[in-house]
């Protein structure tokens, strides 16, 4: 992990450059639902530079978690008019009481973590029962080869991201989640947006 944290200082100076304009459309309509609900507790999971900020409504009160400190100073600034707090952790262990969100948001940290089950069921535990997490991220389809990505994946997992997750394997683990919407992001499918409700 301190691998990872380190890579991610690295990255922070040129991540937006490479990833803001490809992946703009897709946040929109993942976020776009907050904006039709009553102010909630949002916890915006590996909030990374903070991408995400520029499409969150006002009504709510957000917490932006992320384990690496060059990341979250660049969040910062983007932060503008919301009310947010950005809390330096880690996904897969969250400093956070059960059922302190109403929704959380998973984007691009998901398939990024060592253990990706770990960081769902945390997500699981800390969103109140009929809240929401709204996840984006690459995952493999159940029993896909994908020869080049499990090539990749030993050095691309230390440096930047997981490229071996199978969706359906890390929802196995836990049981209290409902699929409530499933398509297609990026890529002919390898991102998927995917919503999930916390059902009791
Ligand atoms: C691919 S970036 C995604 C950032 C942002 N969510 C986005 O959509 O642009 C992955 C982020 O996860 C963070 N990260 C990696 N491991 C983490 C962990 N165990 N807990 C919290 N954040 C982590 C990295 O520092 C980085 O900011």
């Amino acid at each position: 992990m301190i691998l990872l944290q380190r890579s991610y200082t690295l990255f922070a100076p040129i991540y937006d450059a490479l990833i803001a304009g490809p992946s703009a459309k897709v946040r929109a309509r993942s976020l776009a639902p907050l904006a039709a609900l009553p102010a909630s507790d949002i916890l915006i999971d590996g909030i990374g530079t903070g991408l995400d900020l520029p499409h969150l409504p006002p009504q709510h009160r957000y917490t932006g978690l992320d384990l690496t400190q060059a990341m979250l100073e660049r969040a910062r600034p983007r932060a503008s008019d919301l009310d947010i707090d950005f809390i330096l952790g880690d996904s897969q262990c969250l400093p956070f009481p059960d059922a302190s969100f109403d929704h959380v948001v998973l984007h691009l940290i998901l398939a990024v973590v060592p253990e990706p089950a770990a960081c769902l069921a945390e997500a699981a535990r800390v969103v109140r029962p009929g809240g929401s997490l709204r996840i984006l991220d690459k995952f493999l389809r159940p029993g896909a080869l994908a020869p080049m990505r499990r090539l990749l994946n030993p050095l691309s997992r230390r440096l930047a991201t997981r490229l071996d997750v199978v969706f359906e394997d890390i929802l196995a683990d836990s049981a209290n989640l409902a699929v409530i919407d499933d398509r297609d992001a990026l890529l002919s499918g390898w991102f998927r947006l995917i919503e999930l409700r916390k059902t009791h």
